[in-house]
């Protein structure tokens, strides 16, 4: 498959397998559409990364006239036998429309799995404010309970970003090129 749909919190997963016959540099990329600079945007993923032999996983962002693109987000080795969040700051006190590369390398031997899932790009900034009392409840796993003055206000106050989620704001659908051998 050439061409790999992402659809917000759908169940698709991307995984680079460090077995035969994949050899130890081998990268794997995946490049997003372009992303207008409308906002500031939250670029949210889950990661695992187990094994003794586990390589480099990178964020990567390239802006459109620029000549390179940056790495925003990098792990190197293993996390944990574990699906962890990642989250990064994408779009802040951009100019130009950028576009998001999720790269990630082959592991010197055969237990260098990297696999990232549920990719999100949420319009506004990572950071969450220490949740304060209110009436609005996340519908997260503690029922966080913010005040209903933060919902819509272009901020995450709940970690899973349903307060920002029906604001009548475009989502981004992200649609990754996958034009690298690697991710299946
Ligand atoms: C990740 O970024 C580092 C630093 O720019 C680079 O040396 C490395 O090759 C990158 N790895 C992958 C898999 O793209
Ligand atoms: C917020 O709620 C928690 C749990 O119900 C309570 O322990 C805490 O005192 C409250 N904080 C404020 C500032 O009202």
């Amino acid at each position: 498959m050439d061409y790999v749909i992402l659809l917000v919190l759908l169940g698709y997963y991307l995984f680079i397998e460090s077995s035969a016959p994949r050899k130890p540099g081998d990268n794997a990329v995946i490049q997003s559409q372009s992303i207008p600079v409308n906002n500031a945007y939250c670029f949210i993923f889950w990661y695992n990364m187990h094994g003794q032999n586990v390589g480099t996983l990178n964020i990567s962002r390239l802006i459109q006239g620029d000549r390179g693109k940056s790495v925003l987000w990098t792990k190197t080795g293993d996390q944990g036998n574990t699906w962890r969040q990642g989250a990064v700051d994408v779009g802040n006190g951009l100019f130009g429309p950028f576009t998001l590369f999720v790269e990630a390398d082959v592991g010197s031997g055969y237990q260098g799995d990297i696999a990232v899932d549920d990719f999100r790009l949420d319009p506004f900034p990572c950071k969450i404010e220490p949740p304060v009392n209110g009436s609005y409840d996340c519908q997260d796993a503690s029922h966080t309970m913010i005040p209903r003055t933060q919902v819509c206000n272009f901020k995450r106050d709940c970690t899973n970003a349903r307060d920002e989620s029906d604001c009548g704001m475009k989502c981004i659908l992200l649609t990754f090129k996958n034009h690298l051998k690697g991710f299946a």
